[in-house]
């Protein structure tokens, strides 16, 4: 079976790449620069991939190929088993791939958490996407696989979710150049909250303030989160309304102090940030998501996660999201995570890569204030 990987050479396509091998995919480098790709590709090739998903030759190949020339992206992937993309800033990068990947006839997954991005695929590829038979999966990442599924077990425990609320609490997160790059463009382009049944254009703020996490016993302030869960969630929890909240603390005062700066400056600064932390530092990052449920009948369903390595997980995601999409193909159209996904066998499966969730239906105070 063999996977293309759009925005293999990146920091996050590498980590992706080397996990799909990891579980027996031949992968497909692919992007706009050539020599990282073949860099890349000698890379891999000193690693032992591991039993093949098909009896066949792990192999890696590499394809160089822009997103400016759609027909060469079509190309490209056709007779590929899934594409993956990695190219961002998805607002600039994403919609070529994911077109070329549906008039290839490919399933599609991503690993954006552009909220924007994410709407833009629901409402304009759903169509497309049905009428070629292919799945699109966007947003196959830490963020936001773990929060979607988790929200969808919580929303089957409630009668009628009246509210929903996914709340992270996310610490020592050295973020990568590209992932700093795409939520500088997303976080001034605009945002979507979901209330009263609907989407609607959002001002920043949320209903909460603080929420109190598991094992804390004071309440941390939280800010309100562009995340796609704002897009996804509602397409399989029907809620009246639903809310996405982190910790304050993950605003720094540099990353703060970005956003003040004129768009031409923030660029130059973003260009001579590190590609992203080290191993080390990478496993260091640790979340918390907490999803509730707020039934019609006032009672509650919540659960909580606990896990790290941000980037480490998100290869580890995506290349168990490849297996499924393989071994159980969903329904044609755009999905959400939990649409694509058994959420219970997913947050299972991840289990012995460092993460621990439960699910209680609680008689203490809601989480959040
Ligand atoms: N959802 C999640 O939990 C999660 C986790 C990790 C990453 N992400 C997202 O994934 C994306 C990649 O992150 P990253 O850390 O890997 O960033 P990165 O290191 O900057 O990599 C970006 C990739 O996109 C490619 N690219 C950029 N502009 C392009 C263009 N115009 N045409 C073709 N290719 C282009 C780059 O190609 P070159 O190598 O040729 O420059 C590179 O391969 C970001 O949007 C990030 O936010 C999300």
């Amino acid at each position: 079976m063999a996977i293309t990987v759009y925005g293999a050479s990146g920091y996050t396509g590498r980590l992706v790449a080397a996990e799909l091998r990891r579980r027996g995919f031949s992968v497909v480098l692919a992007g706009r620069d050539g020599d990282r790709l073949r860099a890349l590709a000698t890379e891999l090739a000193d690693t032992e991939p591991g039993d093949s998903v098909d009896g066949r030759k792990v192999e890696i190949a590499t394809r160089q190929v822009g997103v400016e020339d759609p027909a060469a992206l079509a190309d490209a992937f056709r007779g590929s088993d899934v594409v993956v993309n990695v190219a961002g800033p998805f607002a600039l990068v994403g919609e070529p791939v994911v077109r070329a990947a549906i008039e290839a006839g490919v399933p599609y997954l991503d690993t954006t958490a552009e909220q924007l991005f994410v709407k833009k695929v629901f409402d304009e590829f759903s169509d497309p996407a049905q009428n070629a038979g292919v799945a699109v999966v966007p947003s196959v990442g830490f963020d936001i696989v773990p929060g979607d599924l988790l929200a969808n077990v919580v929303g089957s425990r409630v009668e009628q979710a009246t509210d929903l609320l996914v709340a992270y609490d996310v610490h020592d997160w050295d973020m990568s150049r590209g992932t700093v790059r795409s939520a500088f463009g997303a976080l001034t382009s605009g945002t979507f909250v979901y209330s009263d049944g609907g989407w609607r254009p959002g001002d920043g703020t949320t209903p909460y303030e603080a929420v109190t996490f598991p094992g804390n016993v004071e309440p941390t302030p939280v800010i309100s989160w562009a995340g796609p869960e704002v897009i996804t969630v509602p397409r399989h929890v029907p809620t009246d309304r639903l809310s996405v909240v982190i910790n304050a603390s993950i605003v720094t005062p540099e990353f703060a102090q970005l956003l003040q700066l004129p768009a031409e400056t923030v660029a130059t600064i973003i260009d001579n940030l590190a590609e992203g932390p080290d191993d080390t530092r990478r496993a260091a990052a640790r979340f918390t998501i907490v999803a509730e449920a707020t039934g019609a009948d006032g009672r509650r369903a919540r659960g909580v996660l606990h896990a790290s390595d941000i980037y480490g997980s998100t290869a580890v995601i995506v290349a168990e999201a490849v297996r499924r999409l393989l071994a159980q193909p969903p329904r044609a159209g755009v999905l959400s995570p939990a649409q694509a996904f058994d959420a219970a066998s997913f947050l299972d499966f991840l289990v012995p890569h460092g993460y621990s969730w439960d699910v209680q239906t609680p008689a203490d105070a809601p989480a959040a204030q």
